[in-house]
């Protein structure tokens, strides 16, 4: 079987996100979309809250699942048989990192990444700025699925 993971931290997920994971699920028979966890960056949503939007929102695609990772994302792909990462790449400035984290992950353990351009419709997105403009009242409706909309309404509810 060919299995691709999607990682990240997805706080929260937003429609670049689904974009690379509806593309990425078109090319291998299974995608894994792993919350990494990172104990020293405390997030707007709680790992669980992130799993549960993400699954509501994946439930259309029969061949994407939702699982979370403390450690290297390396050990992860070995315990799951996972031979490639997919990331997208919104614009040359992810670039350098991006690149930097895929030839460490080749040289601990040759698992392959895969760059996805991001769709033009989304390439100024990031988890980040949803989240900034939501705090300060803005309109992020279109930027994120409905549920998570939802969510940062009643997180950032007035
Ligand atoms: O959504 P993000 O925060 O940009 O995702 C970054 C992430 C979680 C994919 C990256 O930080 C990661 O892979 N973390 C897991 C720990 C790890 O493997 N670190 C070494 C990277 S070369």
């Amino acid at each position: 079987m060919r299995r691709a993971v999607c990682p990240g931290s997805y706080d929260p997920v937003t429609n670049g996100h689904l974009d690379i994971v509806e593309r990425a699920a078109g090319l291998y028979d299974e995608v894994v979309i792993a919350v990494l966890i990172n104990k020293t960056k405390s997030g707007l949503f709680t790992v669980d809250e992130r799993i549960e939007l993400l699954r509501e929102v994946v439930a259309p695609l029969p061949n994407v699942r939702v699982d979370s990772w403390h450690g290297l994302l390396v050990d992860y792909c070995r315990n799951n048989d996972i031979r490639v990462i997919v990331k997208g790449l919104r614009a040359v400035s992810d670039f350098d990192y991006e690149l930097q984290m895929a030839q460490m992950n080749h040289q601990l353990s040759s698992v392959e990444t895969l760059f996805m351009p991001t769709s033009p419709l989304w390439s100024f997105l990031s988890s980040s700025l949803v989240k900034d403009v939501a705090a300060n009242g803005g309109d992020v409706s279109h930027l994120v699925p409905g549920s998570v909309h939802q969510q940062l309404s009643r997180k950032f509810a007035r």
